[in-house]
This record gives C-alpha cells, structure tokens and sequence, in this order.
C-alpha cells in the first residue's frame, strides 16, 4: 500500500479537549500503512498581514508541517455557532501568501465534539464553506458529530463510545482512500 501520512489540527488549546482526544483517538483507528501527527496550535499569534513577511517561526514551522502532510484531520470545535477563531486564525494563516497556501489540493476529513446535542455541525458547516476558497478535497460521508461528548470519553480522554470510534475508522478509511485516488502514480 502507498503510505500516508495525515496531519491532525484540533482548534482547541485546552489540555482536556474533548476535541484533540478526538484526534487522539483517530490515531488508534488509522487504516495499515498510515501515521498521523498532530500540529499543534499554542505559539501561533493573531493573523496580522503586516508580519507575513517573514511570517513568525511557529506559523513557518505550522505550514512546513501541513506542507509534508498529504491529508488533513480537522477536529472543529464550535464556538457560538461556528468554528472557533483559534482555529480559524490558524487556517488563515496557512493560506498565506496568496500564492503560498499550503491547503490547496489536500484532501480534507472534519471531526467535532461538543457538549451539545448537534456535536459541532454547525461550525463543520461553516468551515466546509471556507474549504471551497482554500482549494480542499472534502469528504462528505461519514459526518462525525460528537454530541454530550462528556459521555463518550472516560476519565483519561479515551473515546469510549463504540458508535463513534466506528465511524470515525469510516471517515478515516474515506479520507485515506481519497487521497490515494488523488496521488499521482509513482514514476515507473
Ligand atoms: C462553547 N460551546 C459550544 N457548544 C456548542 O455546541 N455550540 C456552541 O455554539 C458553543 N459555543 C461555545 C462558545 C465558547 C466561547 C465556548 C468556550 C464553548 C461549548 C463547547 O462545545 C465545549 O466547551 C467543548 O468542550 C469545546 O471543545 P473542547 O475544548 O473540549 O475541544
């Protein structure tokens, strides 16, 4: 099989994120012949066009680590009703310059949690929107939505649900499969 690499990026900074368990939990669920590392977001700072050139280290070190990736995991938390700005900052970032979006033409899965009933449909909806302007592949089926996420991990983070950790090995499996569909052949 053609190896894979995938690349996690949870919007949320906090060390009990439900969200980054979330990636957490991808990575024991990977399809053979696939490693996913999770980026992390803490030393990037507010997106201000002024520093684009050079970029700050830490954004410089973000896009060299989506660069290498050949897919992406979003783990999406919502804030008021759609993605949250630490999130979104991130992304906005790697988009930069224009010419130099380190998005385009990777293919992209969404995972969320939230302590609500709808998961985080809302801001995978609104983030779905963006991936039209930052030229991703989405996958569209399955949808992970994890609601009352409370009630899905245990005391030490682990997704404890069956259901979920089901349909994420689904999404995981779609997004790797697009992604070898997407790869040019190796040259002979
Ligand atoms: C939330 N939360 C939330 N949940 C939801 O389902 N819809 C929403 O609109 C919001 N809005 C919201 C705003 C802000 C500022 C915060 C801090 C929280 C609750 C949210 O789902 C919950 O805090 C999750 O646990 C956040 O994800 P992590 O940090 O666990 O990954």
């Amino acid at each position: 099989m053609i190896p894979v690499q995938i690349v996690g990026v949870s919007g949320s900074l906090r060390a009990k994120s439900y969200n980054r368990a979330l990636l957490v939990a991808a990575q024991e669920l990977l399809p053979p012949d696939v490693s996913m590392e999770i980026a992390e977001l803490h030393g990037i700072p507010p997106y201000n066009m002024d520093l684009e050139d050079p970029a700050p280290p830490a954004v410089l070190s973000f896009k060299g680590q989506i660069r290498k990736a050949d897919a992406v995991l979003f783990a999406v938390p919502e804030y008021n009703y759609s993605v949250a700005g630490i999130l979104k900052n991130a992304i906005d970032w790697a988009s930069r310059p224009y010419q130099d979006n380190v998005w385009a033409g990777k293919p992209v899965a969404m995972v969320s949690a939230s302590i609500g009933m709808l998961g985080g449909a809302r801001a995978q909806y609104d983030l779905r929107r963006s991936f039209v302007f930052l030229d991703m592949h989405p996958i569209n089926r399955p949808e992970v939505f994890v609601s009352f996420a409370p009630t899905k991990f245990d005391e030490q983070l682990r997704l404890k649900d069956e259901p979920t950790r089901k349909v994420l090995r689904q999404l995981l499996s779609a997004l790797v499969d697009l992604t070898r569909r997407l790869r040019p052949p190796a040259p002979k």
